[in-house]
């Protein structure tokens, strides 16, 4: 029997209150557009009737303003994971209206199949291509569709006609058997394919399709400012120097890059450096600037979960299939992000910090220690088990009222023990086989900016000794000043010696 074409509307009225629901996808790439708009709709009429209507919402990764945005403002959420980005959704999580819990993105399907969260109602998925048998192509993202297709009592299908049909063969659908069954994952290098391009899901659960042609919406980066070029050319400068000493080999080593203008800044920068010899990328999200490195025939191959790619890039890239389809493979995200892989292929891993001290612990997700800003997202599948694992940020934030190397972490998502390096646009700490002590001094010589080292000195010298003299009254002494004076650059050591 053929598979009926539904409206956003009618897709909408097979999503109850309570219901846990997930969503295709892995950032803006790949997610529902229409149905998630038109669900908002309805939570907004069923709250004007005095009716209770909030989800629980499951996705491979940050959405876009269709999800997240509309959801969020239509109060429509109870609980969320893994990560987002939305500055609506931030507001209802960080006020509780939404209960958010943060998650390693590789571990989200299992957990689901072992249903540590209830079963799944509902699945909803963006596809560039189905027939009636339930045979799907998927859209450019491909985050925990495998595993919310096959949990989902009910699933509902975007059949999104902005995608041309060339797509398929891009895909990689594999889901590891659980354990106690579980073997190894057979992924020795980037390029190889362990699943079918195929998605199958059972069509007696598919209520309807939804037919969309909108895009991702993903914007292109903005200009390059100086802060982000420096952090970029220091990235560079540490893993030409890595090379030239042998602790890279020759043949060079995957690539785990975050997104962002920082990540772009690096990315941009291994292009022009002759030296660094042609790459892989094995990584969870690639942006335009890995489109640029293909053309420039610098990195050979990306297996990733998404193409984060710009609207404008997105067109080029689909309108040239040739090309790029024997250079990128889209996984789900709990392989694109698997601890066994990131270990065996041995990645350099370069990710984000908002904040991190002077001992080399990391603080990805929250401002100023309470606020959340977007997630622990793959930063711990990757910084954990890499071969190399590199965190940047700026120096100093808000025009220097803020640093960003403090003396302890307000908030701890990365360990020392899980940290190689610390790269600012001041420079480059190379942490291994240091002891605290030897970390500190080298973090505050060459990450610090100028105008918060003389403090930092001072707070080494406040601590009693220990293997990490901190002082425990001073250790959130910045958090506390820019709370009151904001700026943390009146911080007086006195009142704590
Ligand atoms: N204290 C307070 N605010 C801070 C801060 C700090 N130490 N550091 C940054 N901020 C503010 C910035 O001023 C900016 O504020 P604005 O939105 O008002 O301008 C905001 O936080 C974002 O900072 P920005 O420098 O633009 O960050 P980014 O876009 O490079 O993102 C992370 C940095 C850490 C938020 C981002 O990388 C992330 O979500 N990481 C976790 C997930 C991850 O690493 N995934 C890896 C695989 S993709």
């Amino acid at each position: 029997m053929a598979i009926p074409f539904i409206s956003a509307q009618e897709a909408a009225e097979h999503i109850k209150n309570g219901d846990n629901v997930g969503f295709s996808g892995f950032t803006a790439s790949g997610t529902p557009k229409v149905v998630t708009e038109a669900l908002a709709e309805k939570a907004i009429k069923e709250h004007e009737q005095g009716r209770e209507f909030k989800i629980n919402m499951f996705t491979g990764a940050s959405t876009n303003d269709h999800v997240d945005g509309a959801l969020a403002r239509a109060n429509a959420i109870n609980r969320r994971t893994p990560y987002q980005s939305n500055a609506d959704m931030r507001k209802r999580l960080n006020a509780h209206d939404a209960h958010y819990f943060d998650l390693h993105l590789s571990e989200l399907a299992q957990k689901m199949r072992y249903g540590v969260f209830g079963k799944l109602d509902v699945a909803i998925l963006e596809v560039a291509d189905i027939d009636d048998n339930g045979d799907i192509v998927l859209g450019t993202g491909m985050g925990i569709s495998p595993t919310i297709a096959m949990l989902a009592d009910k699933v509902i299908i975007e059949l999104n006609e902005a995608l041309p049909k060339s797509i398929r063969g891009l895909h990689d659908v594999y889901i590891p058997a659980d354990p106690p069954y579980r073997r190894e994952i057979p992924i020795y290098k980037a390029s190889d394919r362990i699943g079918t391009p195929i998605l199958h899901v059972d069509p007696a659960k598919i209520v309807g399709i939804v037919k969309t042609n909108a895009k991702d919406g993903v914007k292109s980066f903005a200009d390059l400012d100086e802060t982000t070029m420096l952090i970029g050319a220091n990235v560079c400068n540490f893993l030409l120097g890595e090379l030239r000493a042998g602790r890279i080999p020759k043949s060079f080593l995957p690539m785990q890059s975050g997104v962002g203008n920082v990540a772009n800044a690096v990315l941009h920068g291994l292009g022009e450096v002759a030296e660094i010899p042609q790459f892989d990328m094995y990584t969870e999200v690639i942006q335009d600037s890995v489109v640029d490195l293909m053309k420039k025939g610098k990195c050979r191959f990306a297996s990733t979960c998404s193409m984060t790619f710009s609207d404008d890039m997105m067109d080029e890239v689909l309108a040239n299939m040739d090309f790029f389809r024997d250079k990128i493979l889209i996984r789900p995200g709990e392989i694109s992000n698997h601890p066994e892989i990131v270990r065996r292929l041995g990645l350099i891993t370069m990710n984000t910090a908002l904040e991190a001290d002077i001992f080399g612990n990391i603080n990805s997700t929250h401002v100023l220690g309470t606020k959340m800003m977007n997630g622990i997202g793959g930063s711990g599948d990757f910084t954990r088990n890499g071969f190399l694992s590199i965190f940047s940020c700026p120096s100093v934030t808000k025009g220097g009222l803020i640093s960003n190397i403090v003396p302890m972490v307000s908030h701890l998502d990365h360990s020392e023990h899980s940290v190689d390096a610390l790269i600012t646009d001041q420079g480059i700490a190379d942490l291994r086989g240091k002891d605290p002590v030897q970390r500190a001094e080298t973090i505050i010589e060459n990450c610090v900016n100028p105008e918060y080292k003389q403090l930092l000195w001072d707070y080494l010298k406040l601590g009693k000794g220990g293997q990490t003299p901190h002082s425990l009254k001073a250790a959130f002494a910045f958090h506390t000043e820019f709370a009151e004076s904001g700026d943390m650059r009146n911080t007086d050591w006195s009142k704590f010696a």
